[in-house]
């Protein structure tokens, strides 16, 4: 290593986040995050809906550092830790020769970083932050997304963001802390790690549907995620999100799902009973693209894990009346259309996740939405719509 305390490396990650249609709640290990049942989730729009963090490396550094959203933050915890120690535990040789810096495998130990992590959406909110935020620090290769448009726009004190589905690839290399270090491990053995930071942050690694597989293996070595199917698979879906709140949740999901591990009888049932099987219909309909037998199963799944909120004690309550307005509706579209058309999915906070069967759909959504839940009248709708508009003007 050069001993010029004058050079800084540094590298850049954006990953985006992911929403399990078949829910992750409850551990049977904390410490290495291993759930207590298999999960399945779809990874957003990273463009839109993302982490950006980066990662730079000085023999200038004193001590590990970290800011999220601009505000320092400890890594005192034990999951950074984690995720540091794996990392530089698997780090290799890098070199840049133009600059005449050489880092060799042991010098990783020596040298502190600094990250600062900035979410582009709302923290703690039940909008997965967590997970997009451990899988950027973890890392990410190359990613197969659903995306293309995406659309914010302000309703009744809640805002929307409108991702169009479609599959897309980067081909570019987005890099982290497992990049600048150099590691050389795949996505799976790299969402090993992110598992480590936040459990859901492993289904972020890939695009798609991912699945996160239990595991035997009580020291977790088993427990990584997978991607379930090709890209392009089902890029007729429309996901839209409508943000009902970006308050931070008072229980967060690590101690909301420790209590119910504690408490809720239904929480056993559900991970030994329901689950397994739910996950093996959840992968049939993907595969088929069954949109009948996907909504079923995602709408129960989200509603169960709400009720082992409520079967906690003392009982959690993520959603709100605005949540439960927005469930009553898309139901009773569903049953008047005779088949479902949206499916409706609520993570640990009161945020509506919408995914609609295709674009008619998600424009006769959008536009059902606006007359529910209307825009203030000092909202300038437009204003608010980043990305492909023509959606917004299907939707009238
Ligand atoms: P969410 O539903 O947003 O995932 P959680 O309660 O699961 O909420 O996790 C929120 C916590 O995740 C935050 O308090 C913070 O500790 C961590 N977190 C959020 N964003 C990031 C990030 N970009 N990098 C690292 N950690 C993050
Ligand atoms: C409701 O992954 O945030 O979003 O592992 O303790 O960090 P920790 O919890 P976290 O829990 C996510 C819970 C969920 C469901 C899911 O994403 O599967
Ligand atoms: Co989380």
């Amino acid at each position: 290593m050069v001993d010029s305390k004058k050079w800084v490396l540094m590298a850049t990650a954006q990953t985006p986040t992911n929403i399990a249609v078949i829910k992750y709640w409850g551990k049977r290990d904390e410490t290495l995050i291993l759930p207590v049942n298999d999960s399945i989730s779809v990874t957003l729009d990273p463009s839109h809906l993302c982490t950006t963090t980066t990662v730079a490396v000085s023999p200038g550094f004193e001590q590990d550092r970290m800011w999220l959203n601009g505000k320092e933050i400890s890594l005192s915890g034990g999951r950074f830790q984690s995720c540091l120690r794996e990392i530089r535990s698997r780090a290799c040789d890098v070199e840049d020769k133009e600059k005449g810096i050489k880092i060799e495998e042991k010098d990783w130990e020596k040298l502190h970083v600094h990250i600062a992590s900035y979410n582009n959406f709302p923290t703690a909110a039940g909008l997965a932050s967590s997970a997009a935020g451990f899988a950027c620090l973890g890392n990410v290769q190359v990613y197969l997304f659903f995306s293309l448009s995406f659309i914010i726009f302000v309703f009744w004190g809640c805002y929307a963001y409108i991702l169009k589905v479609h599959w897309w690839k980067i081909d570019d290399d987005f890099f982290s802390l497992a990049k600048l270090m150099n590691l050389k491990e795949n996505p799976s053995q790299l969402s090993a790690i992110a598992r480590q930071g936040s459990g859901s942050a492993c289904r972020s690694l890939f695009g798609g549907f991912v699945k996160w597989i239990m595991g035997k293996d009580e020291n977790g070595s088993d427990s990584l995620a997978v991607q379930l199917v090709e890209e392009e698979h089902w890029n007729e879906l429309v996901i839209i999100i409508a943000v009902v709140s970006a308050r931070q949740k008072e229980t967060s999901s690590t101690s909301g799902m420790r209590e119910s591990v504690e408490t809720s009888l239904l929480l056993q049932h559900r991970a030994k009973e329901i689950v397994p099987k739910r996950i093996v219909k959840m992968e049939e309909a993907i595969k088929n693209r069954d949109f009948s037998s996907f909504a079923q199963l995602t709408c129960a799944d989200s509603n169960q894990f709400h009720a082992v909120c409520l079967d906690t004690s003392p009982p959690i309550f993520y959603m709100n009346d605005t949540s439960h307005r927005i469930i009553s509706y898309v139901e009773k579209w569903n049953c008047s259309e005779g088949s479902p058309q949206v499916a409706y999915t609520f993570d640990a906070g009161p945020n509506a996740v919408l995914i609609a069967r295709d674009r008619q759909v998600a424009a006769q959504l959008l536009r059902r939405l606006l007359f529910f839940f209307p825009p203030n009248s000092d909202t300038d709708l437009n204003s608010y719509v980043l990305g492909d508009k023509s959606i917004l003007h299907d939707a009238g």
